[in-house]
């Protein structure tokens, strides 16, 4: 079998979405910010775009859902674009182990989260970014940027300003953290701010389609429809710490099961690159015990088993 060939992507997405629909181990829907409470566990999108732009769809993929954690990936993006690697002083590259909201590694590794992708990374890596603008600019940033990778002419793609709000009013393990770091001298915003924009971030609302078209340029070396976003070195680290650290503490069953970069968020929603090969997003909003979607994980494993897309598969 040719492990690249890609034979009938729409169907295998296809027989996905009808396997999920029938699932009753769906997991739990996240209940710490209000309004993710109340999104319907029956939800199951798939989005799979191909290197030849194609697009196979099946479930809710054009229904928008709050992206959350995902958008760390592209805070980091932003963040390595405005201060290089200069942001690696301050932010390490290993699997913290913990849970994405821990804060107990900060007080022994004097206020250096282990990496991007937990909270604690995610939001020095915002202050990052307000070290260049106010919040209401970096906002934007993140707005446009995310347009722009999704090729959303259309605008369709914003904030949610109720997660958002509610994410502020319920974020105390968020303020805890900011503040922590801020004592070592890892924050340098006042932390309100950089927790603003930590919040809007996370209350990114996007459909699986979006989604994975904004994942093209994770795919394609850094480069979506002829434009480089990103060099390939920096676009090949990105997916690397996906692998790694994309799924907190569940990290490593991610890569046993899947075995490819994913980035999840508590909303249910799961971005995953296969390089060269494919962008992929699934979502569905019950959660395993580490906070990751039960089914979207399960939805990724069914399709590597098909398609031989894993990373740890032998090639050609
Ligand atoms: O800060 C939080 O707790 C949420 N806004 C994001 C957490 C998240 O998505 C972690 N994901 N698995």
């Amino acid at each position: 079998m040719d492990a690249i060939a890609t034979p009938d992507i729409a169907g295998i997405v296809a027989d996905i979405a009808a396997e999920m629909r029938l699932s009753s181990e769906r997991g739990q829907v996240a209940s710490y910010i209000p309004p993710l409470a109340a999104v319907s566990p029956d939800k199951f999108g798939i989005a799979v775009i191909l290197a030849d732009g194609s697009a196979h769809v099946a479930g809710d993929a054009d229904e928008a859902f709050s992206i959350q954690s995902i958008s760390k990936v592209f805070a980091l993006t932003l963040a390595l674009g405005a201060v290089g690697d200069q942001l690696w002083q301050r932010v390490g590259r290993e699997p913290s182990g913990s849970a994405f909201n821990s804060i107990v590694q900060l007080e022994s590794e004097q206020g250096i989260p282990r990496n991007p992708f937990i909270n604690a990374g995610a939001i020095v890596v915002c202050d990052m970014l307000l070290g260049r603008s106010a919040p209401a600019e970096a906002i934007a940033q993140m707005v446009r940027f995310v347009r722009q990778i999704s090729s959303d002419d259309q605008a369709s793609i914003g904030i949610d300003e109720t997660v958002a709000l509610a994410e502020q009013d319920t974020g105390f393990r968020n303020m805890a953290l900011a503040n922590y770091m801020r004592a070592f001298g890892n924050i340098r915003a006042p932390v309100e701010r950089v927790l603003g924009v930590y919040f809007h971030f996370c209350a990114l609302a996007m459909t699986c389609r979006e989604l994975a078209l904004a994942g093209r340029y994770l795919m394609n070396g850094g480069r979506v429809d002829g434009h480089s976003m990103i060099t390939p070195s920096r676009a090949r680290r990105i997916n690397a710490l996906m692998m790694s650290c994309g799924h907190y503490d569940n990290s490593g069953d991610f890569a046993f099961r899947v075995g490819l970069p994913g980035k999840s968020g508590v909303g249910g929603g799961i971005l995953c690159v296969a390089p060269g090969v494919a962008s992929i997003a699934v979502w569905s909003p019950g959660l395993n015990a580490s906070g990751n979607s039960q089914l979207g994980t399960l939805a990724l494993e069914r399709l590597v088993q098909r398609t031989g897309w894993s990373v740890f598969e032998p090639r050609g």
